[in-house]
């Protein structure tokens, strides 16, 4: 008992957390502006052609196709683009020692497993 209630409390939180609704404009926005729009704005010269200014461009703009699957974080480019040795190209932030942190990365992937909402 004395190691399962811990354990307990632990897939609780883990569940709480999952369920949670991610707002794109609480929760990501700020996350995207301090880590992404100094090159992903959207002007002349962007990288791949893809721009992060609003939801719409984050999910249509870029070469890559399914860079935003809604509803399947793990199948899109972008969270692949966040992780070490992504398919092409470098892991973003390209150039920065700071990636981001992992709750950082599934804060994305939680927005994209739930709609990729513009809410
Ligand atoms: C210092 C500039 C810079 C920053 C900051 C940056 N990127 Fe990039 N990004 C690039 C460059 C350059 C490329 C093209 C080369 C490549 O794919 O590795 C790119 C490509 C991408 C692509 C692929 C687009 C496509 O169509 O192939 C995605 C997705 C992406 N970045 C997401 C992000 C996200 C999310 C962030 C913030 C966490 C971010 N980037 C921060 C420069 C940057």
């Amino acid at each position: 008992m004395k190691m399962l209630l811990p354990a307990l409390v632990f897939v609780c939180m883990s569940y709480i957390v999952s369920a949670q609704t991610v707002s794109y404009s609480k929760d990501l926005f700020p996350l995207v502006k301090a880590k992404c729009l100094k090159c992903h704005e959207k002007d002349d010269e962007n990288p791949n052609n893809y721009a992060m200014d609003n939801v719409d461009l984050i999910k249509k703009s870029g070469k890559t196709k399914n860079i935003i699957v809604p509803g399947d974080g793990a199948n899109s480019y972008l969270i692949l683009k966040l992780l070490p040795k992504p398919p092409k190209g470098a892991q973003m932030p390209i150039f920065s020692k700071k990636k981001l942190t992992e709750e950082e990365v599934d804060l994305f992937k939680r927005w994209i497993d739930q709609g990729a909402k513009d809410n």
